[in-house]
């Protein structure tokens, strides 16, 4: 979380960072500012609360030439979001400005013998220690401006992306990551961009270089990009690599939002999501990155999935279809929990990390425990190069291109693609289901993107009136059973997340051990109720609700009759077999939730409170 921008080179820099900016406000929209030294060697610092547009507003008028500067677009967490504790911060004397994503640890240590020294610090931030640190060891140790910032990188505990400039040094920008990810594209003759992601870079330059972990770079006008180990101090080679990326994936093409477009991505994203790796005519499902591993996976005493939010509840399908196609032992951790519980992990065991940002921090952090433990490590993420891609033994990515929308739609159907490959893989490896239903299941995955397409065609006017029918509920209950739980979960998140109600997604048949109580005529209750093992249990879980005179929405499988009769709303999904279903019931659940959101008037792509890379634990 947090955002940053940096530009040196031969151009307006402000222009640029703006843009930039407003690219990460995913990732964070409580502040924005920036830093820009102009040709006259004045260095000025524009900050405010609020978000991008604010700054922009706020900068109106002011001088915003310079062809060096350095942007930040926050996501509060030591001190409030307001305009003093807005990046970039300055040092005392307004030479020094920094921008920081991550949380520096011991902070309050650093701070107190600042202090002592004399220094006076304005916010109530953590980052701020580091611009007093580096402008203290500039004035009383005789070494470079980079090597300031290495020498006050080796006090600091915790995590950081952070980019320094100075008066001092007017041709570069000081970059260094730990834990926090950021991006070098590398332009012509000199110029070079920054980034916490590559989505502001890409309409500049092809060419990018990932920071590793612990490294500082020098990017410089004249001598070019430089990267050392923050430890070491010995010099890396910059592996310099093409962006597949392009930049009609980070624009909304004509969808009000960026959310509805992503749900309307969804066929693509899923057949891209599949692409090559299944063939219903040769009768194959592979895994190409973690074909090494498969051996492995089969005989493993247990597979053990860790992922935070939506991805946790991808994994809950996963889990489902492992174990229920392959036979094979899964557990499913919050990221969060795993990593301060001792785990109890062996070298057998397989841990596989899903993250659609490749960053969380909890989640990388649940991964070098389980390394520790000689676990192997795999890993399922979207964003290409991302931290958690690199940290893993081996993965597949998602390919569902980048989602800007904050809250998952796109990236959630992606991983429980993989998912579903991984589950088909082993299941046909192992020999744990038959050829004829393998095939089976291979030609009806292949037309999953056919049904979501269908899906989104035909419910459309449907559910925009069921929204207006509920849009001002203050609490909804969704109910699922099987891998029809997690559905249920994903779908009251998408709820709470964008349109604020309250909402919870329960096991269908835990919902007489207390939601029970809370349901009346005012209580909308969702249920997926699609055709399938529990469907008649589902049933008489919709009858306990109606006796209760609760209002059920129901998704179904289409030419239902028996859900029909008794649910106030339907919402008719294609048939599939049953292990596909997590796939085609979400698309409902995301619509509904999205237009309760546009109805009730909320800012649908930047929730309040949320980011969508959350790089603090
Ligand atoms: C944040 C996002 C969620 C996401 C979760 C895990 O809370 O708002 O949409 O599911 O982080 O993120 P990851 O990138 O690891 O999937």
């Amino acid at each position: 979380m947090c955002g940053i921008v940096a530009y040196i080179g031969k151009k307006q820099a402000y222009p640029i960072i703006v843009n930039g900016l407003r690219r990460l406000e995913y990732r964070g929209y409580d502040s924005a500012g920036v830093a820009l030294l102009n040709d006259t060697n004045h260095l000025s610092v524009y900050k405010i609360k609020g978000k991008v547009a604010d700054l922009e507003r706020f900068s109106n008028g002011k001088d915003i030439s310079g062809t060096i500067g350095i942007g930040h677009t926050r996501w509060a967490t030591h001190g409030e979001p307001n305009d003093v504790n807005a990046h970039p911060h300055f040092s005392e004397n307004e030479n020094i400005a920094l921008i920081h994503n991550g949380i520096i640890e011991n902070y309050e240590r650093i701070k107190h013998s600042l202090e002592k020294k004399g220094y006076h610090f304005r916010s109530e931030t953590d980052t701020e220690v580091l611009v007093h640190l580096i402008d203290d060891i500039q004035k009383n140790a005789d070494v470079s401006f980079a090597e300031s910032v290495r020498l006050a990188l080796e006090q600091v505990i915790g995590a950081y992306a952070i980019v320094v400039i100075s008066k001092d040094n007017p041709n570069r920008l000081i970059a260094a990551r730990k834990s926090s990810p950021l991006v070098v594209g590398v332009g012509e003759g000199g110029e070079f961009f920054m980034a916490s992601d590559a989505s502001p870079i890409v309409e500049h330059t092809k060419n990018v270089v990932y920071l590793n972990d612990e490294e500082i770079a020098i990017l410089d006008r004249y001598e070019g990009l430089k990267v050392y180990n923050i430890r070491s101090s010995e010099e890396k080679i910059p592996y310099i690599q093409e962006l597949e990326l392009q930049l009609e994936a980070i624009e909304k093409g004509g969808y009000e939002h960026f959310m509805l477009k992503e749900i309307h991505e969804q066929p693509r994203s899923i057949r891209d999501c599949f692409r090559g790796r299944l063939s219903k005519s040769e009768g194959y499902v592979a895994l190409g990155g973690i074909k090494d591993y498969e051996n492995k996976l089969i005989t493993a005493p247990r597979i053990i999935m860790v992922a935070c939010g939506t991805s946790w509840h991808a994994c809950l399908v996963g889990e489902y279809l492992i174990e229920d196609l392959a036979r094979i032992n899964v557990e499913v951790e919050y990221a969060s929990e795993f990593r301060y519980r001792n785990p109890i992990i062996n070298e057998n065991d397989i841990v596989i990390a899903v993250s659609q940002s490749g960053e969380t921090a909890d989640t990388l952090a649940a991964i070098k425990i389980a390394k520790q433990k000689g676990a192997t490590i795999l890993g399922i993420c979207n964003v290409v190069g991302s931290s958690i891609s690199r940290e893993t033994d081996a993965g597949s990515y998602t390919h569902a291109g980048p989602e800007i929308g904050v809250a998952s739609t796109k990236a959630f159907t992606a991983q429980v693609t993989v998912l579903t490959l991984l589950a088909l893989r082993l299941a046909y490896k192992k020999g744990t289901i038959s050829e004829s239903y393998f095939y089976t299941l291979i030609a009806e995955m292949e037309s999953i993107p056919e049904k979501v397409q269908t899906i989104l065609d035909r419910t459309d006017a449907l559910i925009k009136d069921i929204a207006d029918t509920y849009h001002n509920a203050t609490n909804v209950l969704y109910l699922g059973r099987g891998n029809s739980f997690p559905v249920a979960l994903e779908g009251a998140l998408k709820l709470k997340e964008i349109s604020y109600i309250h909402a919870e997604g329960y096991p269908a048949a835990e919902m007489k051990h207390g939601p029970i109580a809370l349901i009346d005529e005012e209580m909308p209750v969702v249920v997926i109720a699609t055709q399938g093992p529990s469907y008649e249990k589902v049933v008489s879980n919709i009858q306990e609700v109606k006796a209760r005179k609760g209002k059920v929405i129901a998704i179904v499988t289409e030419a239902d009759t028996q859900v029909k009769a008794i649910a106030d709303q339907v919402i008719e999904i294609p048939l599939v077999d049953d292990h596909f279903v997590p796939l085609l019931a979400t698309i409902p659940l995301q619509l509904l939730s999205y237009y309760i959101a546009v109805l009730r008037g909320c800012n649908v792509d930047q929730p309040r409170n949320l980011a969508k890379s959350v790089t603090v634990e």
